[in-house]
């Protein structure tokens, strides 16, 4: 049976972009949704040239009231009954009542090597610390920010010379190989970790 996907998105949704286009052939899932919260986000116009459904659930009407905010997004989310919801560089802070609607079936990407560096910032904070390496987290949500079973990490090198966006930019290409391929295999059922080889 082909699982469904919803992507939640706030911006350029480079990520959303590698999910959408694993997603065919044989793979497991299939994109049913794509969100964001921002109306701008140059991701929603993306996920519609690609074919996909999209919809904007604006944060800001809703004036920090979080708990109607999060009522509106499950009832958008849910209207294409997801089997997986996945984080893309979805940008807003979510309460337990929403993770836990979603608990066991929903993913986010993280730009550090988790559980090193949760929230923002990660790349600055890496260099300033003198790490050696970085990298990218895939886990499964929990109501704790950036935290839950890890089901993936990919590494890259800090070079002398780097700046938090040239690193930023190693980062991601790594998170663009390695997001792919932990929907893919959680989509299967298989929660093992993957260490993706340079
Ligand atoms: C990514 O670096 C992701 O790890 C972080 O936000 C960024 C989103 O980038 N949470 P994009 O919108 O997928 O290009």
């Amino acid at each position: 049976m082909t699982k469904g996907v919803a992507i939640l998105i706030s911006g350029g949704g480079s990520n959303m972009v590698k999910l959408v286009e694993s997603m065919q052939g044989d793979h497991p899932a299939r994109p049913v949704l794509v969100l964001s919260n921002q109306a701008d986000a140059g991701g929603i116009r993306k996920a519609a040239e690609m074919g996909v459904p999209t919809a904007i659930v604006d944060h800001r009407p809703f004036k920090g009231d979080r708990s109607a905010f999060e009522a509106e997004l499950i009832r958008v989310i849910d209207a294409t009954a997801p089997d997986i919801v996945c984080l893309a560089g979805f940008m807003r802070i979510l309460t337990e009542t929403f993770t836990g609607h979603y608990a066991g079936r929903m993913l986010n990407i993280h730009p550090s090597l988790l559980p090193k560096y949760r929230g923002l910032h990660t790349h600055a904070r890496a260099i300033e610390a003198g790490d050696t390496e970085a990298g990218c987290t895939v886990h499964e949500v929990t109501a704790e920010l950036d935290d839950g079973p890890i089901l993936g990490q990919a590494r890259v090198p800090i070079l002398p010379e780097d700046t938090p966006d040239a690193l930023a930019a190693r980062v991601l290409t790594q998170e663009h190989r390695l997001y792919p391929q932990a929907l893919r295999r959680f989509a299967a059922g298989d929660r093992t970790r993957l260490d993706l080889a340079p």
